[in-house]
């Protein structure tokens, strides 16, 4: 049930991402709270990673029925085994993809992880409703089946007055049954809470410290917040000559530093929030994109814009603001980063940041404002 749980919040939280970053027409994502991203997909990699000992625990309590025999009875028997096949591969591929993903181990994907994490979630999901609907009847037994007092391992539970014999689960040999099912429980509600603990600091501040197995950690990286690509890995080089290239109804226009500088600048607390699960805030300084909407002679309160990066080439070298966010005022064209002029892996000389986004989004080296 757990494992379960689990899945479905993975998907849920795994969806929402997805939709984030491809809106479809009827698609609707907030501005505020400013930090619900870094909640939701700080949530998915937590759970994500807790289905590591859950999976692995129920894989190993049913993998002697891999060798029962006749390995098909029945064409039902043997296409509910085909789902089994199919759910067991995809529960797999989803918790070690991500984990490899989390901590930049592309080595085993010969694919676009995030695509290939995309399909298989519904594969996994799919055939996690198709075993739920098949095994109901045993889910309805063994939720109904009180425990007997003295119950240790699952087998014994069986025998117990008043239970009911599922009708495929002692058929086959169980592994965990040697262990006793509270050891069992225990043991993996440790496994779990100890992943968790390990991990969780990435984007919980306060565990940051015993979180030894985070990849990132908030604080650390330059000017104290964590960087996935470095400005080096993009190409970018500082260029003495960098105008901002604004265009909207009212023409374009090209905006050196001094100018962008010379514009009203505002202040903006708001987190960096990963795709990865990470998140780490900043106190970010620029310039309002509403107004350079305005700037650019167009309405602030309907407009989107589109946000294009220095780089010359990636999946995110642009992004399109959608108007929630371009009227929003804590969307920030930001020059500067905890009062210092931003960091060249933070986005130098000027970078997107905008509430509630993934960090994928929030558009860094930005060369071209285009107003919609
Ligand atoms: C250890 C377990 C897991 C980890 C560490 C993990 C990690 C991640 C990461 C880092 C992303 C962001 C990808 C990106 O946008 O670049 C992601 C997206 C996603 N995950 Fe997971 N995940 C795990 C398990 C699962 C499971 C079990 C499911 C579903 C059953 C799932 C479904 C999804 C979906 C649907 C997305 C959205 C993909 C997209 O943007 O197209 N994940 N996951």
């Amino acid at each position: 049930m757990a494992l379960g749980v689990a899945f479905a919040v993975c998907f849920v939280t795994g969806l929402l991402s997805h939709l984030i970053q491809h809106p479809p027409a009827w698609f609707w994502w907030p501005s505020r709270p400013a930090g619900l991203y870094r909640v939701t997909q700080g949530l998915h990699v937590a759970t994500g990673l807790a289905c590591l000992p859950l999976l692995g625990v129920k894989l190993w309590a049913v993998y002697p029925r891999l060798f029962t025999w006749p390995p098909v009875r029945t064409i039902a028997h043997a296409a509910e085994r085909a789902g089994v096949a199919v759910l067991v591969a995809a529960a797999l591929f989803q918790v070690v993809s991500g984990t490899l993903n989390i901590y930049h181990v592309y080595a085993p994907m010969p694919f676009f992880f995030t695509t290939g994490h995309y399909w298989v979630a519904w594969l996994a999901i799919g055939a996690l409703l198709v075993h739920v609907g098949v095994q109901l009847p045993v889910v309805r037994s063994a939720l109904r089946r009180r425990p007997a007092p003295n119950a240790e391992a699952p087998d014994k539970a069986a025998d117990a007055p008043g239970a009911t014999a599922a009708p495929d689960a002692t058929a086959a040999p169980d592994a965990t049954a040697a262990w006793g099912r509270r050891a069992l429980l225990t043991g993996v509600a440790a496994a779990a809470g100890l992943i968790t603990l390990g991990t969780v600091g990435q984007t919980v501040r306060p565990l940051t410290g015993v979180s030894a197995l985070a990849p990132r950690r908030p604080g650390r990286g330059p000017q104290g917040l964590p960087v996935n690509k470095t400005a080096a890995a993009a190409g970018i080089v500082a260029d003495p000559g960098y105008r901002l290239v604004l265009g909207g109804p009212a023409g374009e226009r090209r905006l050196d530093l001094a100018a962008l500088n010379s514009l009203p600048q505002h202040t903006a607390e708001l987190p960096i929030a990963c795709v990865e699960g990470w998140s780490s805030t900043g106190r970010w300084t620029g310039v309002r994109l509403r107004d350079l909407v305005t700037l650019a002679g167009g309405d602030p309160e309907r407009a989107t814009v589109l946000v294009e990066s220095l780089q010359a080439g990636g999946r995110y070298r642009s992004t399109l603001v959608p108007a929630v966010h371009v009227r929003d005022p804590l969307t920030l064209i930001a020059l500067r980063l905890g009062g210092e002029v931003l960091h060249p892996d933070h986005g130098y000389p000027a970078r997107l940041i905008a509430p509630n986004r993934p960090g994928v989004l929030q558009t860094k080296w930005v060369g071209r404002i285009s107003v919609r």
